[in-house]
């Protein structure tokens, strides 16, 4: 596959599902599936970075997953806070920038110490961006904007006239990053689970059967090549796009 010709997505978004079922195919308890799923991760994060992607967003746990029994919410807190012990030099050597997105104030107080000192180590890297959404949901994504900027009005720093889209997604977890282009689910269910709801209105959505822990570079490659022959409109037509009609 020639990677001149194929056009690549800034921003990837991806729902990594799955990791349950995995372990169930080998009779295992869902815990390795996670095991699995972190392991699947490295290999994505390094063929972004040399596929040339500027932002990689990652859905770790959702705002619903705490309805998940607690042991297991137990195990994937636990799996998390290893992970950053284990990965975060590595990303950073890699001058990949790692943000956290979601709303960290429920997790353990020594999780949100690691996760600040984690953002704080790779700020100024500007590798790829590396967002890790943990305990996130879009719903409270654009409600937390929302409350911002409600306090702002409260205060006189804004009136109701200057709320705009780009006022709103400004305030957004994502503000200043290109919206995801190509949006990945793998598991097999065709749903957006509360992921990025405002920043997904205009990518392309792509689903793959292939469970999260078995999903390799050459998967994200050929979900890189269907996202290469869609023709995204925003709303023209083929024609305008083609310039074969007047704009
Ligand atoms: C996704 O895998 C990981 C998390 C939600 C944390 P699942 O745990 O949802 O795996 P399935 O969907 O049960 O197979
Ligand atoms: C979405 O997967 C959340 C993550 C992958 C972190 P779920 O497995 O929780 O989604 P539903 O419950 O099937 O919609
Ligand atoms: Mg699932």
């Amino acid at each position: 596959m020639k990677s001149s010709s194929r056009s690549i997505p800034r921003h990837i978004a991806i729902i990594m599902d799955g990791n349950g079922r995995w372990a169930k195919q080998r009779l295992q308890p869902r815990f390795m599936g996670h095991r699995a799923g972190v392991r699947a991760v490295e290999g994505i994060v390094k063929h972004c970075v040399a596929t040339g992607v500027e932002v990689l967003s990652l859905f770790a746990f959702s705002s619903e997953n705490w309805r998940r029994p607690g042991k297991e919410v137990n195990l994937l807190m636990e799996l998390f806070s290893h992970a950053l012990e284990n990965q975060v030099k590595r990303l950073h050597k890699n001058n990949i920038r790692l943000n956290i997105i979601g709303d960290i104030s429920r997790f353990s107080a020594p999780l949100q110490q690691q996760i600040a000192d984690a953002m704080a180590l790779t700020i100024e890297n500007d590798g790829l961006i590396l967002n890790i959404a943990a305990n996130y949901g879009g719903r409270w994504d654009i409600t937390q904007s929302v409350r911002q900027i409600a306090n702002k009005i409260q205060s006189g720093e804004l009136q109701p006239e200057q709320i705009d889209e780009t006022l709103l997604a400004s305030h957004l977890v994502t503000a200043d990053l290109p919206e995801p282009d190509l949006f990945i689910r793998t598991g097999g269910e065709q749903r957006i689970s509360n992921f990025l709801l405002w920043q997904l209105a205009y990518t392309e959505l792509y689903f793959t059967e292939k469970l999260w822990p078995e999903f390799t570079a050459q998967d994200l490659d050929i979900a890189i090549e269907s996202f290469s022959s869609r023709e995204r409109r925003f709303g023209r037509t083929s024609e305008q796009l083609s310039g074969n009609e007047d704009a």
